[in-house]
């Protein structure tokens, strides 16, 4: 299926814009009317209606060109969103090859690899390029090889080492966070990089989340929903660039709440490489504002429920605490207070 691009912005004026489609394939992130952190992890399998996020391995959607424009310049800014220690070059190639055949074997119409021995060629009819390499030698691609591949999907790309029973956040492009840093987690272990994170560490969520990735298999990755809201659609809210959009928060006004306040939902998928042993973790932001959300009624009114009973050290450390009150009241309109079933 051919997907029509859209030519969008996630910075100034601010012109993205979800289709009725993008609305009903978004992976809405919460199964009941409460939500707590969980290892939520499940089977990284083909799933949902057609059309939905879960259907293909890596999701291409309408957002395509906008989001790899808005990486561009976040990069052209500030080169350092793209890292990897020396160590990670197996794993550089490892995670080329596998989001190169996922977005061909995915969208054909859209991307062609081609193999013959180690002779590769590598055709994104949407970005214009046509590459020849020769897979395993650095030097016959413009760039290392993982920023390379990462400037052409959508969603956040971290590559974790495995090592002494640990996981190390070694190489990555990030440039659509949600208010963390590569260039300060670089080097990181599992623990470290998630010391932030309020509630989780002193109910076991991550000492079993990271026994779980220890033992994942290869050809058997796994996905999970992480959530927070952001006011206007910006992709890039970076600790780096806090002061173009921690003030955004005070903006919002019973007025603008539908049209400023965004659910960021994040479907994170993991994969064990095959050469390098390493865990390639991909973080895909969606981003739907308040007034797309409430035209699917049962996602509105679970939504409200949701926010409002959030934990406040959550609503804290997801920076929501200062607009929470405002949306919830705007969300309150839409819950008619009928029970909801449980499941997405
Ligand atoms: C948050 C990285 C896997 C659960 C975070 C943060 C980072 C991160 C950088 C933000 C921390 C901060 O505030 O500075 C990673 C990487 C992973 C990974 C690189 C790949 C191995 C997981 C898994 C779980 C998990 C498997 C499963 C339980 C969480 C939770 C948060 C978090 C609950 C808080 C999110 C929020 O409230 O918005 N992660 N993570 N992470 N991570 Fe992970």
């Amino acid at each position: 299926m051919n997907i029509t691009f859209k030519n969008e912005t996630f910075r100034d004026d601010y012109t993205f814009r979800n289709s009725p489609e993008a609305i009903r394939r978004f992976p809405f992130p919460f199964n009941e009317d409460k939500y707590m952190y969980s290892v939520n992890m499940e089977p990284h399998v083909p799933a949902g209606p057609a059309g939905h996020a879960y259907n293909k391995p890596i999701d291409v959607d309408e957002h395509y060109l906008g989001e790899m424009a808005d990486r561009a310049k976040v990069l052209k800014e500030d080169p350092l969103r793209y890292q990897a220690l020396p160590h990670m070059m197996a794993a550089q190639w490892d995670t080329l090859e596998l989001l190169m055949e996922a977005q061909a074997e995915g969208y054909p119409e859209h991307f062609t690899l081609e193999k013959n021995g180690d002779q590769w060629r590598w055709i994104n009819r949407p970005m214009g390029i046509d590459q020849t390499f020769t897979f395993g030698d650095a030097s016959t691609l413009p760039m290392e090889p993982l920023e390379f591949i990462t400037r052409q999907v959508q969603g956040d790309v971290v590559i974790v080492d495995q090592r002494d029973g640990q996981l190390w956040c070694d190489a990555g492009m990030v440039t659509t966070q949600a208010d963390w840093s590569l260039d300060f987690d670089i080097g990181m272990n599992f623990h470290e990089w998630h010391g932030p994170v309020p509630l989780a560490h002193e109910i076991g969520v991550f000492d079993r989340a990271l026994k779980f990735l220890l033992n994942l298999q290869q050809g058997k990755p796994v996905r999970r929903l992480n959530w927070t809201m952001t006011i206007n659609p910006r992709l890039d809210t970076s600790p780096e660039n806090y002061h173009k959009w921690g003030a955004d928060r005070a903006t919002v006004t019973p007025e603008n709440v539908g049209n400023k306040v965004h659910l960021r939902c994040e479907l994170q998928t993991l994969w064990r490489l095959p050469r390098s042993n390493a865990i390639l973790f991909v973080i895909r932001c969606y981003l739907i504002k308040m007034e797309e959300l409430v035209t699917v009624p049962k996602w509105a009114r679970r939504f409200h429920r949701v926010l409002r009973d959030l934990p406040p050290e959550l609503a804290d450390y997801k920076g929501l605490t200062r607009y929470r009150p405002t949306t919830i009241e705007w969300l309150s309109k839409f819950d008619d207070g009928q029970p909801t079933s449980p499941g997405i």
